[in-house]
């Protein structure tokens, strides 16, 4: 054991789950891939003033669990908690929105951090698949991102999840439903805290956890109810495309999300087996947040993913991928020349797509076959100076034991015919 240990609230991916982490990466962004999403990846940090202008002053993600830094030359910096704001900045720096189609279909992979209270399923360092529609307003560019979402859930297996589903209204409704809010806010108890977020951004004391301040929500009044007829003609449609495509959800009128760029669609993937932290996705539509960090008006919508929790949804519901294995064939040689002659075998089987492994500092044949049993490999390849001699290695079967010997020069076709 070392004097360290990785930091509080992150985690280090070891084999054999990592190669589940890395497939499960690969199958939330597969849908992506195949719907004219783009692959974007920007710098784990930025102007820290990017993320406290974009996702919002109020947020607890701003607020309270910012990794911030000043560099030697004293900028300012945050690691950010989040793709979306820096998504957009990109595209506003290069001026994609002016190249080529809009919307600007843009997905990424990444580790984001917050510096949370770290338990099971809330890391200060995790993993997101995250997908950006920049620069169109279409009901039917929302029904497809969340579409894509639940394809991607659904391709891994899972299925003990629900979609939660509510409108944020835009700068029409929002701000008369703002002042119904903060008006009823006025009248309850809340501490100087809770009060200082509300006059930032009052719909944010709708998304505190404490049941204290939940008791007093009971009656709060509901941007529901207090939509315009674009914002409610816009919701429907979303919600009659989401169920053409037979993807169902739940209205959540108390859906408000923990960052500040919301407008109209927003949304939740909730998993059944996770207990508290059981959001395993979320999005919605930011109407607003070009503008925000100094760009021209490019409503968009998108979505983030968390990978980690996927990973714990799927251990939840008991799913196992059939992941390829790592390691199909493992060499042992004995002596140095077998040693020599098989090592180039085994490049010449890896070169043919084939997975090889080689014992290394073999010392005795029986630990060696033992590290083969261990490899998992299906064959294991066995030479010593006398087979080669006589040109063959001895191929055994690692499941029934059976073991022949096969020529040299025969070795990568018969090995490729048993469809490694
Ligand atoms: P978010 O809801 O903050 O949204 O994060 C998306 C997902 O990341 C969550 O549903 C959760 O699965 C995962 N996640 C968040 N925090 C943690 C944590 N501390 N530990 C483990 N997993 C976590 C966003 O980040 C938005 N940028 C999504 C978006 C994209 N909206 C529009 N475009």
């Amino acid at each position: 054991m070392s004097t360290f240990t990785a930091p509080k609230g992150t985690y280090d991916l070891l084999p054999p789950s990592s190669a589940t982490f890395l497939a499960i990466r690969e199958r939330l962004s597969a849908p992506l891939r195949r719907s004219g999403y783009g692959y974007i990846e920007t710098p784990v940090f930025e102007d820290i003033k990017l993320f406290s202008r974009g996702v919002g002053e109020s947020t607890d993600i701003v607020s309270k669990e910012m990794y911030s830094l000043t560099t030697k030359g004293g900028d300012e910096l945050g690691l950010r908690p989040e793709g979306t704001a820096s998504v957009v900045r990109a595209t506003l720096q290069a001026n994609l929105h002016k190249l080529g189609n809009l919307p600007v279909k843009l997905w990424y992979s990444g580790s984001f951090y917050r510096y949370e209270r770290a338990q099971k399923g809330r890391y200060r360092q995790f993993a997101q698949i995250g997908a950006e529609a920049i620069g169109a307003e279409d009901p039917a560019l929302d029904a497809e991102v969340i579409i894509l979402a639940d394809d991607a859930f659904r391709s891994l297996g899972l299925s003990n999840y629900q979609l939660l589903l509510n409108s944020l209204g835009d700068k029409q409704c929002r701000p008369v439903y703002r002042t119904a809010l903060v008006d009823f806010l006025a009248g309850l108890d809340l501490d100087e805290d809770t009060r200082r977020r509300a006059e930032i951004n009052p719909l944010r004391v709708l998304d505190d956890k404490r049941q204290s301040v939940q008791d007093q929500l009971v009656d709060a009044p509901m941007l529901r109810d207090f939509l315009c007829e674009e914002c409610k003609a816009y919701d429907e449609q979303v919600r009659a495309l989401l169920t053409a495509a037979g993807v169902a959800f739940v209205d959540d009128p108390k859906l408000v999300r923990g960052l500040d760029y919301y407008t109209r669609t927003t949304f939740e993937f909730v998993h059944g087996g996770l207990g508290a932290q059981s959001a395993i996705g979320g999005g919605g539509r930011y109407d607003g947040l070009s503008e925000m960090l100094g760009g021209p008006a490019l409503p968009s919508v998108g979505w983030g993913l968390g990978v980690d929790r996927t990973f714990l949804a799927m251990e939840a519901e008991g799913i196992v991928l059939d992941l390829p294995a790592t390691t199909s064939v493992y060499a042992v040689a004995l002596g140095e020349e077998a040693k020599n002659v098989l090592f180039g075998k085994v490049t010449e089987l890896r070169r043919a797509g084939i997975a090889t492994d080689l014992a290394f500092g073999v010392k005795t044949i029986k630990n060696a076959m033992k590290s083969a049993d261990r490899s998992g490999a299906r064959f294991a390849l066995v030479a010593g100076d006398r087979d080669l001699a006589a040109g063959v290695v001895q191929l055994k079967d690692m499941t029934t034991g059976e073991q022949i010997p096969v020529e040299l020069e025969a070795l990568v076709t018969t090995l490729k015919e048993k469809q490694l």
